[in-house]
């Protein structure tokens, strides 16, 4: 699959180094970034917000930031996020007491709009929303940690979202997030995602761009 995006989360980057990391992993062939907000209320974790965000543009990061907004209530962080120079933002919709009027809001912003599926969450959530978002991530762990094993439920999730966004007729992009490494990619590519976060698997690694590159070629076998 040509179309394959990696999306390294810095999650598990070096935090005191972060401007390096980010640059390194996006040297050594990632497409995107994928940022972890968490709140330590929706999920029980805290990391960063829309300032680091800021910083990794100001520090002169230009590939896309992957925004993946674990915190409630949503709304109020979409427009900091924005201006701090987010590209696509993606939120939870137990998160959102409107999820239509928070993909509006996204959309507003000037970002990309992508909604996020817990394990446990069913698809019904995306009936009347699937034409307006961006993107699809289907969670493949809960939602708060890095380095937990891919639950492998995901797998026929992804088969019916691929389903459905293949009769949408859109250019909507599967991201899948949680657990996903170098062996178990290519089988998740083949359940239909074409966007893969991966954290630990990426920046545990001592070499980033041979582990990037063992994941395209397992996606694009
Ligand atoms: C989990 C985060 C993930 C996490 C993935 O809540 O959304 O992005 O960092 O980490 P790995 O790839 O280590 O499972
Ligand atoms: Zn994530």
């Amino acid at each position: 699959m040509s179309n394959c995006i990696i999306a390294p989360s810095i999650l598990s980057a070096d935090f005191a180094r972060l401007g390096e990391e980010v640059g390194k992993v996006l040297a050594d062939g990632a497409d995107w970034v994928h940022f972890d907000v968490m709140d330590n209320h929706y999920v029980p974790n805290l990391t960063i917000g829309p300032m680091v965000c800021e910083a990794l543009r100001k520090y002169g990061i230009t590939a896309p930031i992957d925004v993946h907004l674990m915190v409630r209530p949503v709304d109020r962080i979409i427009p900091d996020f924005a201006r701090a120079g987010a590209s696509l933002i993606s939120f939870h919709p137990e998160a959102s007491e409107h999820v239509h009027r928070t993909i509006q809001l996204i959309k507003s912003e000037g970002c990309q709009a992508g909604l996020v599926l817990n394990p446990g969450t069913p698809l019904d959530v995306l009936d009347w929303v699937l034409d307006e978002l961006d993107l699809v991530l289907l969670m493949s762990v809960n939602p708060g940690f890095g380095g937990q094993a891919f639950i492998p439920s995901t797998l026929e999730k992804l088969r019916e979202v691929r389903k459905r966004i293949d009769a949408s007729g859109r250019p909507i992009r599967l991201e899948v997030d949680g657990g996903v490494k170098a062996d178990n990619i290519g089988e998740i590519a083949a359940a239909g995602a074409d966007t893969f976060v991966a954290g630990s698997a990426i920046f545990n690694a001592p070499d980033y761009a041979e582990v990037i590159s063992r994941m395209r070629s397992a996606v694009e076998a």
